[in-house]
């Protein structure tokens, strides 16, 4: 696992970019793996200023994100959905039949994570999975205790989850009980991941994950068995490490 310090969120923000884009233009082709969350928006950010500067391509790029919130529907504004749209695709010149999210408005959610799974395999390797991290550990919605056999599967959310969650929506009780996610075998099963870590809430997972010890009761420790991680993350991040 190598770990990249950085000094602050911008930093961050810059070196992911830089990661990302090193990739898509070796590979124009990639099949790339993305996260949400408040953590990989200064990336993306990043990487529609690239696309409007530089020109940087992602028309032959697939796309499949970790995670949707289940029965919340992709027009509000707080479904991954909307929220990828509106932080990438909406801003480059990537097709929409090249994106992929778990479906949550699916009305049989255990056939829909099937499917994603199912569609994953057949676009074949992940190439490179953006990921952050809960600070429960969690990766994509993937809960402590979790199975690290596990492929797309539907959750019941930690409360601590829903909590951290709910500052983008009104109030908890908006905040959705399910959500459907990649699992962690699916997760691992992408040829180089990059984990994104910001600030201070970060603190004690970083710690927990760096001290390498694999345990499903901490689902970030999976990635210590993988062949090609690359951690980036800030002071704050690190402080406990
Ligand atoms: C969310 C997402 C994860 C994300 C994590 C951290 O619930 N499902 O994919 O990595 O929690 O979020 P943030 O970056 O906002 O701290």
């Amino acid at each position: 696992m190598d770990v990249i310090r950085v000094k602050d969120y911008k930093e961050l923000s810059e070196q992911a970019a830089k990661f990302v884009l090193e990739r898509v233009k070796k590979n124009p082709k990639m099949i790339l793996g993305l996260a949400t969350g408040g953590t990989p928006e200064g990336m993306y950010e990043q990487l529609v200023t690239d696309h409007r500067t530089a020109g940087t391509s992602y028309k032959q790029v697939t796309t499949f994100n970790l995670d949707e919130y289940a029965g919340l529907p992709r027009k509000d504004r707080n479904s991954y959905y909307s929220y990828m749209r509106e932080q990438l695709f909406d801003h480059i010149d990537i097709p929409n039949d090249q994106v992929h999210l778990p479906n949550g408005e699916a009305e049989d959610w255990q056939e829909e994570c099937l499917q994603y799974e199912q569609a994953i395999a057949e676009a074949g390797q992940v190439d490179v999975q953006v990921l952050g991290i809960g600070g429960n550990g969690h990766i994509g919605f993937n809960e402590p205790g979790t199975s690290f056999d596990s492929t797309t599967h539907i959750v019941t959310l930690d409360e601590s989850t829903r909590k951290a969650n709910a500052r983008y929506f009104s109030n908890l009780d908006e905040v959705p009980t399910h959500a459907l996610t990649m699992g962690i075998q699916t997760i691992m099963r992408a040829k180089e991941i990059v984990l994104l870590a910001s600030g201070e809430s970060k603190a004690d997972a970083m710690a927990r994950l760096l001290q390498g010890e694999a345990d499903e009761s901490f689902p970030a420790s999976a990635l210590l068995s993988h062949p090609n991680v690359t951690v980036i993350a800030d002071e704050e991040a690190l402080k406990k490490v």
